[in-house]
């Protein structure tokens, strides 16, 4: 017989996780004004509001960490990260931040000016941030396909290069800084960005003349699902997929809070020396001196080995295989999701689960407080909350697609708590036709609002 299939590690170290009343998470939730982020991490049985800077670290890493250089200028640290960074990316310049959104800070304060564009695949929210912020417009030039949840193709995450190419023709050169392409499309539902994808961006890019940057948080995960669905990418390694989707890029942003699996952490990097000049004194006004920008030298150390081991196929294997169990339990039940499961979570389609929730009354959000009560298990949402307003007319954007984000943490949970997941959704979606009611909202931030977002029965 054929032995199944079990993760390549064992584990060392367990933190309690506790179950809860559902009449005690009513009454954290309302307390919460129904906005998961606001809910102490006690109150959570489950927690899968992010797959960022919650995954396990292995014992190499913690090792690594003791062996931290701490000195203010030119730690060994820095140098152990900086020889990873090439190694794994071929970019000779790099600067390290305390997270993703912070390497968008130190990088789009040296390239994005006012009035400009910024086209690519979905943008993450804190890059649309970043790009708003400094009154410049984010241009989503996804496929159309990856707003039809339930077809399933490869490389869901791709740009639509015509799209692209539309953009590139309709602004000057001077207008555009950059295009910036996410892998994997983490708001389209964790989806990846083929090679050939990646190759014909930089190709429009190149035509134009405009640098292409990639969002690097899940780089990984990418290549994984370049070397398992792509033509002549079967017989690759990672590291080596990994470096010829870099070949085609000029610079990157990333969260290390993901594929680098760490706590905290992040960086960007670029060929250009002059760029990284220019870069270099906004890091050193908002994160910290060259040499450790937002990180501590055990942090850095950390995501040394981090880098090396995930993008090892095993690691990799393991993690989207459990992100496709669940998917496959769901579809036992018939949930609906963005198909086919993505690389870090599974993107629950709420207009479907929840059909009767109207459009206006939050139907993602809806189903994540409905997935809390069931079960503690907590769930984020990439609906109109965190499309937030339109930054011209402060209407509410309605994206095409609500989504509820389960997204799976590193080497954390089990198969067990996935099943609790599974039935606790079927639960919900046994009793679909009787939640009829959303929410409204009662207080939101200017600016990236669903993080603090209150909200109370509609
Ligand atoms: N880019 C992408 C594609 C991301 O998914 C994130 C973070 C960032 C940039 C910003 O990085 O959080 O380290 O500042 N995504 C997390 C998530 C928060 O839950 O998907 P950060």
């Amino acid at each position: 017989m054929e032995l199944p299939y079990a993760e390549p590690y064992k584990i060392k170290t367990v933190e309690p996780i506790r179950t809860s009343t559902r009449k005690e998470r009513e009454k954290w939730l309302k307390e919460a004004k129904y906005n998961l982020f606001m809910l102490p991490s006690e109150y959570v049985f489950i927690d899968l509001i992010t797959d960022s800077g919650t995954g396990s670290m292995s014992d190499r890493q913690w090792a690594a960490m003791m062996l931290g250089d701490e000195s203010y200028a030119g730690a060994t640290s820095f140098y152990n990260l900086k020889e990873q960074v090439e190694k794994i990316f071929g970019f000779k310049h790099f600067l390290p931040t305390h997270q993703g959104r912070a390497a968008e800070n130190v990088l789009f304060s040296a390239l994005i000016k006012a009035g400009d564009v910024v086209p690519g695949n979905s943008h993450f929210d804190t890059t649309k941030g970043h790009i708003e912020y400094r009154k410049a417009h984010a241009i989503d030039c996804t496929i159309d396909e990856a707003n039809d949840t339930q077809l399933e193709i490869p490389f869901k995450g791709n740009v639509d290069v015509a799209k692209l190419e539309e953009v590139l023709k309709k602004y000057p050169k001077e207008k555009v800084p950059f295009v910036c392409l996410t892998v994997t499309n983490n708001t389209a539902g964790g989806q990846p960005v083929s090679m050939e994808n990646i190759e014909a961006t930089a190709k429009l890019c190149k035509k134009y003349d405009i640098p292409l940057l990639l969002d690097s948080a899940r780089f990984a995960e990418n290549a994984y699902f370049i070397k398992m669905r792509e033509k002549g990418y079967a017989d690759k390694s990672i590291k080596e997929i990994v470096a010829e989707m870099y070949k085609h890029a000029d610079m990157m942003t990333i969260s290390a809070k993901k594929d680098g699996v760490v706590n905290i952490g992040g960086f960007c990097a670029m060929h250009d020396a002059e760029l990284y000049r220019k870069a270099s004194t906004f890091n050193i006004m908002f994160e910290g001196f060259l040499t450790y920008g937002g990180m501590s030298g055990r942090d850095m150390n950390a995501l040394a080995v981090g880098l090396d081991e995930n993008t090892e196929f095993e690691q990799l294997d393991a993690r989207i295989r459990q992100v496709a169990y669940l998917g496959a339990k769901l579809d036992e039940y018939g949930i609906p999701y963005q198909r086919p499961a993505g690389g870090h979570a599974i993107f629950l389609d709420a207009k479907k689960v929840l059909p009767n929730v109207p459009k206006e009354e939050f139907v993602a959000q809806t189903l994540c407080t409905e997935l809390y009560l069931e079960s503690g298990v907590r769930g984020v949402e990439i609906g109109a909350l965190l499309a937030d307003r339109d930054p011209d007319t402060r209407e509410n954007r309605y994206p095409a697609l609500e989504l509820t984000r389960l997204a799976i943490p590193r080497r954390v949970y089990t198969n067990n708590h996935m099943d609790v997941v599974a039935a606790a959704l079927k639960n919900i979606y046994d009793r679909r036709e009787t939640i009829t009611r959303g929410y409204k909202i009662t207080w939101e931030a200017p600016i990236m609002r669903h993080f603090t977002i209150e909200l109370d029965k509609a």
